[in-house]
């Protein structure tokens, strides 16, 4: 077992503190959280909310009931991973195309808790990962401008399609040293669906493991 795997293993059997019988869970989307889905049998929930196809068929293969958000109302707690995490617990996320759902189940949660391994843990976001940009398939190339013009160099994902039927420009060399107004321009975009920036609502309690256990930060 990888060194990685084991962290992330670690931060999921941490966010199981937070999971109570009876309550509908929001649940995220990724490697981790996988770890995380392992664990879910051992509750009683009233159902779970998924972040994503993926998330949801591997909730339902273990008899976890899928809830609609529209009928579910505000949740208690969502749990995911992110791709980077910065010391505002601040993030980018979508590095699994999620990003647009992701961000709707957080915003619709009291509490967004996320679980992460040592390597997510940067100064300044967007320095290594790409910032992923969900995008209707028709404004690809209009928003590919838009975004060059802001001193990014969007790649667009080939053959990947989101559960909305959208496409991914993930995007290199963005500035996000002030990830909340980078985070709505982008929004302001015409064309782009969302971004991977969690700044506005950035995750509010921070699992992260690393090599000496699991160390807890809230905002
Ligand atoms: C999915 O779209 C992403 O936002 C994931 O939450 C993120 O990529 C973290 O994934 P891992 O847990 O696989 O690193």
């Amino acid at each position: 077992m990888s060194d990685q795997h084991a962290q992330k293993q670690a931060a999921a059997k941490a966010a199981l503190q937070y999971i109570e019988d009876d309550m509908i869970l929001g649940v995220g989307t990724g490697s981790t959280v996988n770890c995380l889905i392992e664990l879910l049998p051992k509750f009683r929930l009233a159902g779970a909310v998924a972040s994503s196809q993926v998330t949801e068929d591997k909730l339902k293969a273990l008899g976890i009931d899928i809830v609609d958000l529209n009928f579910a109302g505000t949740l208690d707690i969502y749990i995911d991973g992110a791709d980077e995490v910065n010391q505002h617990l601040q993030l980018i996320k979508g590095g699994g195309g999620a990003l647009t759902r992701e961000k709707i189940v957080a915003a619709a949660s009291n509490t967004f808790i996320c679980m992460v391994d040592a390597s997510k843990s940067v100064e300044i976001l967007g320095r290594n990962f790409p910032v992923p940009i969900e995008v209707l398939p028709q404004a690809r190339s209009y928003v590919a401008r838009q975004l060059a013009q802001l001193g990014g160099e969007p790649i667009y994902r080939e053959g990947f399609v989101t559960d909305y039927g959208n496409v991914i420009l993930d995007t290199y060399d963005l500035d996000v040293s002030n990830p909340i107004a980078l985070e709505k321009e982008l929004n302001n975009i015409v064309g782009a669906v969302c971004n991977g920036i969690f700044a506005a609502n950035q995750a509010d309690i921070l699992l992260k493991a690393g090599h000496d256990g699991v160390e807890t930060l809230k905002r």
